[in-house]
């Protein structure tokens, strides 16, 4: 599935970043900042929030609406309208549970509540993506994120779903659609209708879409953070978590980092503890580039105010370089050596864990890989079937599963 971007305007998938981190640390700047700078140097980029609150419009010092608003040339940015998003896409799901809810009796307000997922208004935002990147407009798309993991961790949902749907749902439709007439007589329950079906099959099929997108070769993300212990707990723990769920993490931007000099005592105090985090934090990201970004004298708003930032956070690097290194996940089918069993090796990006942080557990053709309350579902290659997990361990960052032949 490897992607050859051709000449600029003929571009295949275009260059996906996405920036998150804490609330307030700089994501919406950061991500301004680094589209601008893109836009500057003559990639057609586009800069597209899902957040509910108008950030980029703010940062940019410009209305923005709901559809791509060129800022600065070659620069368009977009705050997609989750709500509306949420209605295209949930609604017809959404009405079946409210009937079914209705039937059983729960309250009208309490039904409502328990169909709106906490989260699905920005992953559905999300969706938005699949278009514009297939669209062959876009060189860049720069995607100012929720303030933390939690929507990409979502959007692993389909993967998890994916056996499901395969396999289950389209019996069950089909049983369903066979039993309708019965079935609603006798219980008086409202079976969900063909709409309803197609509907969550569709979801499902875009929402994997998007997955696929922002794991695959062309999309990395970026995590934003400030100096600060809190800040910087959250970021590796979001290291981790990213990493489980298949996205590259590329990089680290840490901003509001103040300017040396002045002697105040509040000063000094600052930038010394600022220093002792920022130590913590190389440490911590060894291995990713660490980019500094300097506590403005005021807020940097408009395009060439951003593009200046970005420009002196990221100095001579690019800052939409393609993402290198190896993937995040991989298979390694071993040699049979000698008489032994045939071996296989799978390898997961995992920074910042230990061994007895990480459950492992094989469910039929998959590897269940567990840290904390997050769980992923990686989907073996069909030539592990006849394999069991020999071992595991935790090496340079990643997760090795060894697995063996079962010898019969
Ligand atoms: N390096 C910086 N220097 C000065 N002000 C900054 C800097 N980074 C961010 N800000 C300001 O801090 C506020 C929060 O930044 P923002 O990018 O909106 O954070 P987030 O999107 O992570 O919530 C904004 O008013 C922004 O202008
Ligand atoms: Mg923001």
């Amino acid at each position: 599935m490897a992607e050859t971007p051709g000449p600029p305007g003929s571009r295949g998938t275009p260059r996906i970043l996405l920036l998150t981190g804490k609330g307030g640390v700089g994501k919406s700047t950061l991500a301004a900042g680094t589209a601008a700078l893109a836009a500057a140097r003559g990639a057609r980029t586009l800069v597209l929030s899902t957040d509910a609150a108008h950030s980029l419009a703010d940062a940019y010092g410009v209305p923005v609406g709901p559809d791509p608003t060129e800022v600065a040339p070659d620069l368009h940015v977009q705050q997609v309208d989750a709500q509306l998003r949420f209605e295209q896409s949930w609604a017809e799901i959404q009405r079946y549970l409210l009937s079914l809810l209705d039937v059983v009796g729960v309250d009208r307000v309490a039904a409502e509540e328990l169909t709106v997922l906490p989260g699905a208004e920005e992953v559905l935002a999300l969706l938005e993506l699949r278009l514009h990147a297939r669209s062959g407009e876009w060189d860049t798309i720069v995607v100012d994120c929720a303030p933390t993991a939690e929507t990409l961790r979502l959007l692993a949902l389909p993967e998890a779903l994916g056996w499901y749907m395969q396999r289950i749902f389209p019996t069950q439709r089909k049983v369903m659609r066979a039993l309708k007439p019965v079935l609603t007589r006798a219980a008086g329950v409202p079976l969900p209708t063909e709409t309803v079906f197609d509907a969550l099959e569709r979801l499902h099929r875009e929402l994997d879409e998007v997955r696929a997108l922002l794991t695959g070769p062309q999309a990395s993300v970026r995590i934003v953070l400030t100096p600060e212990k809190v800040v910087l707990a959250e970021a590796r723990r979001s290291w981790t978590t990213l990493s489980l769920f298949g996205y590259r993490v590329d990089g680290v931007v840490a901003n509001r980092i103040f300017p040396t000099g002045g002697a105040d005592a509040w000063r000094t105090a600052w930038t010394q503890a600022q220093a002792a985090v920022l130590a913590e934090v190389e440490a911590s990201f060894a291995g990713l580039p660490l980019w500094r970004s300097v506590y403005r004298a005021a807020e940097p708003v408009g395009a060439s105010a951003l593009a200046d930032l970005a420009a002196d956070v990221y100095g001579d690097d690019d800052p939409l370089a393609p993402p290198t290194g190896t993937g995040p996940y991989s298979v390694q089918m071993g040699e049979t050596g000698g008489d032994g069993p045939a071996t296989a090796t799978v390898s997961l990006v995992l920074p910042l864990v230990e061994r007895r942080d990480v459950g492992l557990a094989r469910n039929g053709d998959e590897l269940v890989v567990t840290v904390g309350s997050y769980r992923r579902l990686l989907t073996l290659p069909t030539g592990l079937a006849r394999h069991r997990i020999a071992g595991a361990r935790i090496e340079g960052g990643r997760l090795q599963v060894r697995f063996e032949e079962k010898v019969t």
